[in-house]
């Protein structure tokens, strides 16, 4: 009797784990894969159209080179400001033509229907792209 209790504690601890625990790790952190794609899609984000990034074949240059900002300048310490510099860059640089990635629809597919969102979801979405792209962002420091 005793055993299958004990048993059956370890089958929900490790559920637990699984439902919560894991989620929770993948969830921390933005997914540079996505960054990546979203870093390159028109309608969003489309930085490429601006900076410098690996793997283009005409790169722009009317923005900085942020290969060589990640690699040179920011360092694990400049997470935040980095989301910030995407969310609102015109808070860092007035008047700039960099975009204000947090407000808006920028990051909205409206292809995809995700207008249609509602407010809160859509604030998610835009949230974990800045994420995302802030993670790829990171994946350019050369190991
Ligand atoms: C329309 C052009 C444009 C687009 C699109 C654009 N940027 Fe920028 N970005 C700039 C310019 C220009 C600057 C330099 C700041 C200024 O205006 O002086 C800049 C600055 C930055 C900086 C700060 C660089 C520094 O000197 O520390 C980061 C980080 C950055 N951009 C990331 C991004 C990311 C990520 C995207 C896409 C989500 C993006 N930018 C899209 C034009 C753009």
């Amino acid at each position: 009797m005793e055993k299958k209790r004990v048993f059956r504690m370890a089958i929900m601890a490790l559920l637990l784990f699984a439902f919560i625990a894991i989620p929770m790790v993948v969830m921390a952190a933005g997914n540079a894969a996505e960054g990546e794609k979203l870093v390159h899609g028109r309608p969003v984000a489309n930085c490429v159209g601006c900076h410098h990034f690996p793997n283009i074949v005409m790169p722009s240059t009317i923005a900085p080179d942020l290969v060589d900002l990640m690699n040179n300048s920011y360092t694990e310490k400049d997470r935040e400001k980095l989301r910030q510099i995407v969310a609102d860059a015109n808070k860092f640089f007035p008047d700039t033509m960099m975009p204000s990635y947090g407000k808006g629809k920028l990051l909205i597919d409206k292809k995809k229907g995700e207008d249609k969102l509602s407010p809160e979801e859509q604030k998610k979405l835009i949230e974990k792209r800045i994420d995302d792209i802030v993670e790829f962002l990171y994946s350019l420091k050369k190991k």
